[in-house]
């Protein structure tokens, strides 16, 4: 396994390897590695003749007061997990490299960003949207791996490659859970004991809410109240959002005649957990 630092090394490469003719799989990170991480390289690694992953903490998607101060970090984990499954290229660029001087070109997110995390962060679907633009151009991937667990960013990476015409193929990998079912997440570190006995909550309210709509109810408003009612009773955290919306468009429905996804987010001492179920009516 190679570690690259520079941006022009992991663009020969690509280019090298585009040139042989080989297919490149992508899976961008923040480190930390988790089992959700390593189902998204190990299903690149199944569908491709090289893997690359990227490890960056891009400040541009933290937002004022977020936890990019206490972002988890652990680089030679990190090494050994992507060792381990398969990976032949890390990509670890700093700030500096990443973001040599201010850009002189934002992107903005005008549609899929003013609902659900997009709207209790401002900015932060720009900065994702803004550092895939140049991870893509940089390691020139085939395809490219999101876990549903964000789905949202996947449904907005959905859009930046249809508006911008990246030749990827976006790959959504479904949640990677504990046995207790809380999604696999670098922020469940940041729990209290009490906290982490109450999170599995979240994903259990959700699949309440689905179960109903699956028994026939099929007014959003009323799943949502029963959800958000299962979570206050459950857990101390205090609800960012329970939304429900069409997938992957991200619009209100006045009936569920589609496929939507339920999703919520709990904002714990230290930690801000978020979850989803993607399903349709039947
Ligand atoms: P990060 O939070 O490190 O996540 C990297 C990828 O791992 C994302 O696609 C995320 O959805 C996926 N992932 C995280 N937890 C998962 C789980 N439990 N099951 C399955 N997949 C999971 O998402 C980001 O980084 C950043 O926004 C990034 C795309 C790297 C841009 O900076």
């Amino acid at each position: 396994m190679e570690i690259y630092h520079e941006i022009d090394a992991v663009q020969k490469k690509a280019m090298t390897l585009m040139r042989e003719g080989k297919s490149i799989g992508f899976v961008p990170t923040m480190g930390y590695l988790h089992e959700g991480h390593v189902d998204l390289i190990k299903e690149a690694r199944k569908e491709n003749d090289f893997v690359i992953l990227s490890i960056f903490v891009n400040p541009l998607q933290f937002g004022e007061g977020e936890d990019l101060d206490h972002y988890p970090r652990d680089e030679e984990h990190d090494k050994n997990i992507s060792k381990e499954n398969g990976v032949d290229l890390i990509f670890l660029p700093t700030k500096d490299t990443m973001y040599p001087n201010p850009l002189s070109i934002q992107m903005t997110v005008t549609r899929r960003a003013d609902v659900l995390c997009g709207r209790s962060r401002p900015g932060h679907f720009e900065g994702v949207v803004t550092v895939l633009a140049k991870l893509f151009n940089i390691c020139q991937p085939t395809r490219a791996y999101f876990g549903m667990k964000d789905a949202q960013q996947v449904a907005v990476v959905d859009a930046l490659i249809q508006d911008y015409n990246f030749p990827v193929r976006l790959v959504p990998v479904p949640t990677v859970r504990e046995s207790d079912g809380l999604a696999k997440s670098s922020r469940n570190v940041n729990l209290s004991k009490e906290e982490r006995r109450e999170a599995p909550a979240i994903q259990q309210g959700l699949q309440m809410g689905r179960q109903m709509v699956q028994e026939g109810i099929m007014d959003p408003q009323q799943v949502i109240e029963a959800t958000r009612e299962f979570l206050e009773n459950e857990t101390h955290g205090k609800i960012d959002y329970i939304e429900l919306l069409s997938y992957p468009d991200l619009k209100p429905v006045e009936r569920i005649n589609q496929q939507v996804i339920l999703a919520a987010a709990v904002y714990f001492e230290r930690a801000r957990l978020i979850d989803n179920v993607v399903f349709d009516q039947n």
